[in-house]
């Protein structure tokens, strides 16, 4: 049985769906705080510092695998640092300690590009470099990482992970991201055919198609565990672009679509981060070879979203 924490969120939503096409309705258990708008299979409602709960669920499904999904991003995470901490940090030991303790298979940890920081080297950043997050969500990410490879090193835990880009999605919305504009401007671009962005026209930041991100997730976690030799977290990359050039590419299709601009604190966080992430040790070892770029994912959110909204 496969047990996903963060079930409801942006990335859980379509993570879950795509665990259960490949192995099966019945061997992926859902949790989350919050419940899903359309329940689809096994779901149990789950506050992720609730170790208790967490462990009788592992023990009632015979969990073997955990994606950990469950965590509070950069923007919404700078409300309440403490808490922030709390939750990124004591969820992911606890998933860390169960997966020791209970003898688990594999553990999924998303990691992100908010790990980097104001000294990181901004374009094409390497794998290995210096990281200063400014965000708690990058600092809880960051430490998260190595928490990773030292359950790795010292109990041999099959525990693996990714640096997600910004991720855009049609199926689900972000929650709480600095780069959930990317999803915002197309659902306001078919809505009212204009958009008010939170950063500035020129911010470069590293972003992905969910497809992408979801096969990502799916090839590292079937690759044979002597490929995995990054046991911190992998780079991974698709497509860097600005609100300018995202812009440009929705008007392609929508000529009479604007946006205008009115940053807010989320651009401190998005100058933090670097612009394009270096991601050849993924390709290398297992095989990572991104599908989408800007072009291509704006056609497919504009046609997915327009049959959401009934616009064909
Ligand atoms: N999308 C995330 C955020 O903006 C980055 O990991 O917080």
């Amino acid at each position: 049985m496969i047990l996903v924490t963060g079930a409801t969120g942006q990335i859980g939503t379509v993570l879950t769906e795509a665990l259960r096409a490949e192995y099966g309705q019945d061997n992926v258990l859902a949790t989350d705080i919050r419940k899903p708008e359309h329940p689809a299979g096994l779901f149990e409602t789950l506050d992720i510092l609730n170790t208790q709960l967490l462990k009788e669920l592992v023990e009632k499904y015979k969990v073997t695998t955990i994606y950990h999904l469950a965590a509070i991003l950069s923007a919404s995470g700078e409300a309440n640092p403490q808490r922030t901490w709390n939750i990124n940090m004591n969820g992911l030991l606890s998933i860390l300690e169960l997966a020791r303790e209970s003898g688990l298979q594999k553990v999924f940890y998303p990691s992100t590009i908010a790990v980097f920081g104001k000294t990181t080297p901004r374009i094409n950043t390497p794998q290995h470099t210096v990281m200063t997050p400014s965000t708690v969500y990058g600092i809880s990410k960051a430490a998260g990482e190595l928490w990773c490879e030292y359950y790795h090193n010292r109990f041999g835990l099959d525990v693996r992970s990714v640096r997600y880009p910004g991720i855009i999605s049609y199926q689900s919305m972000p929650g709480g991201g600095t780069t959930d504009y990317a999803v915002d401007i197309f659902h306001q671009a078919i809505l009212h055919g204009k958009y008010t962005c939170f950063l500035e026209a020129d911010t470069r930041l590293p972003m992905m198609y969910m497809d992408d991100s979801i096969r990502a997730t799916l090839e590292l976690m079937r690759a044979p565990s002597e490929e995995i030799k990054i046991r911190t977290s992998y780079n991974l990359a698709a497509m860097s672009f600005t609100p300018a050039e995202l812009a440009a590419s929705i008007k392609k299709h929508m000529p009479d679509f604007t946006i205008d601009y009115a940053p807010d604190h989320r651009q401190a966080i998005a100058a933090s981060w670097t612009e394009s992430i270096d991601d050849q040790d993924a390709r290398n070892d297992w095989g990572w070879k991104h599908e989408y770029d800007l072009d291509a994912m704006t056609l497919e959110m504009l046609t997915q979203l327009k049959k959401k909204y009934n616009h064909v």
